[in-house]
């Protein structure tokens, strides 16, 4: 049972590319990166944990989201700028809907490698590796771009540095005062066409920044309101990597991950016995694991044993991921599970891996009436088996990409080839992801009014 940072290597691994030229060359990579400073602090993974054993008690929620994969071509200050505006935006509304702090965590600053359904792609006739992410190999459809280049795992881990000194600094330094973000907010209502249905909450905001402002509390006075944490976190995929940026803490002894503050464990690579899982153990990080079609709640509870022996709050996140049409079924028994065996998790959904379909056009789609609806359920089914619904977890972005259908905009199939981005799964643009934030802010705002009737009716 004894671990280290690379016990993980003797294991099964799925999802990995066995396919690299020169092996030598990825070892030479991957003791580079060894030597290099980490990207977060074994203190800032503390804080996220604390911040989210909070949410495990039901006193805050859980905000996580960003692009599905991150991508050297799309990198520059101006998408990273309008993805977290949108991120704050989006917790300002769900601050009102469920009158509790949100802990924001990013889908950036590592989110790179992909599990594909396929190893290799095959467009007329001609067979080549599967595309799997900017710090594996390339999406053009060439040999030479599909082949595995160890030096895009530095090029990944610069732009990942890059990435979080440009968050820290917007996070930190004015730009998210709570004032501007409430105006950013004001001009969504009014642009977008259900703008009226917005106006209500939107409004109720502006009073309570009114009625602060009047009784002295300003960014000048209380100096928080100009700073919000956001905290990054990834899939832990490529285990070499991961393996690489895993270092001591001369705090507390313990060894955490410092190429994230929160890593997740993926659908495809969450199975008791394999490297995944024996890698995620031994990290002292806030760890996610998704759970979706399959899942047995057995298997979730071995999983949740071994990955949580102590049962540490705000350790464990899991994200339900079954789609508006398996999460009925699907989720209540693990929550039943998870319940009966009395551990603390977060119960976080991520609406959007099980909502994915393929367009008339052949484009790989979302409907945003899909996501809503899983959205409603999760909350539904989490309630009525006494937990508490914790968390979303979307892939968006603060640019006006036409990757998922529907929504205020109406973004129809034919619409999708207009502005489509993504290099894998279909986000949902800034608008998109500020409508759903209303919507599920309305849930969680109906959802608390119902406990008070309860509570009411004794
Ligand atoms: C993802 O989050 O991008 C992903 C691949 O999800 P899942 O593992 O749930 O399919
Ligand atoms: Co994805």
């Amino acid at each position: 049972m004894s671990w280290t940072p690379e016990s993980w290597r003797a294991k099964p691994a799925r999802h990995i590319p066995e396919d690299y030229p020169d092996l030598d060359h990825l070892a030479e990579v991957e003791a580079r990166l060894r030597a290099s400073p980490p990207l977060v602090f074994a203190g800032e993974a503390r804080r996220l944990k604390a911040d989210l054993a909070k949410v495990s008690r039901g006193e805050a929620f859980l905000l996580q989201g960003g692009d599905c994969a991150e991508s050297f071509k799309e990198f520059s200050a101006d998408n990273i700028r309008d993805t977290l505006r949108v991120m704050l935006q989006m917790a300002v509304v769900l601050t009102f809907g469920a009158a509790k702090p949100i802990v924001k965590v990013g889908r950036l600053a590592g989110q790179f490698g992909k599990p594909r359904s396929s190893p290799v792609e095959t467009i007329d006739g001609v067979t080549l590796p599967s595309y799997r992410g900017d710090n594996i190999n390339a999406m053009a459809f060439t040999k030479e771009a599909r082949t595995p280049d160890p030096e895009r795992l530095i090029q990944a881990y610069s732009q990942s540095a890059a990435t979080l000194n440009l968050v820290r600094a917007f996070t930190q330094g004015g730009y998210a005062d709570l004032s501007n973000v409430h105006a950013w907010m004001l001009g969504f209502v009014d642009r977008s066409p259900l703008g009226a249905q917005y106006q209500a909450v939107a409004d109720r905001i502006s009073e309570a920044i009114t009625f602060m402002k009047a009784c002295g509390v300003t960014s000048e006075s209380v100096p928080q309101l100009a700073k919000v944490d956001v905290y990054t976190s990834h899939e832990a995929l490529l285990l070499g990597f991961e393996q690489a940026m895993t270092r001591v803490d001369s705090t507390s002894g313990d060894w955490y991950d410092t190429s994230g503050h929160m890593l997740w464990i993926g659908h495809r690579t969450r199975h008791l016995d394999e490297a995944h899982v024996e890698f995620c153990r031994g990290i002292k990080n806030p760890l996610g694991v998704k759970c979706g079609p399959g899942m047995e709640p057995d298997e979730l509870v071995r999983l949740l044993e071994t990955l949580n022996p102590d049962d540490e709050a705000g350790r464990m996140t899991l994200i339900a991921r079954f789609g508006a049409d398996g999460v009925e079924d699907g989720l209540a028994p693990l929550v039943r599970a998870v319940q009966a065996s009395g551990r603390s998790v977060v119960w976080s959904c991520d609406p959007m891996h099980g909502n994915t379909l393929k367009a008339s056009t052949g484009f790989k789609t979302r409907p945003v009436d899909h996501i809503l609806s899983e959205v409603r359920q999760f909350v539904d089914v989490i309630t009525s088996e006494g937990a508490y619904p914790g968390g979303v977890h979307f892939e968006m972005t603060g640019q006006d990409v036409t990757e998922c259908i529907g929504g205020a905009q109406a973004i129809s199939e034919e619409d999708l080839s207009s502005r489509y981005h993504t290099h894998c799964d279909p986000r949902l643009n800034g608008e998109q992801a500020l409508e759903l934030a209303f919507l599920v802010a309305e849930k969680l705002s109906d959802m608390k009014a119902d406990k008070a009737k309860l509570r009411a009716a004794g």
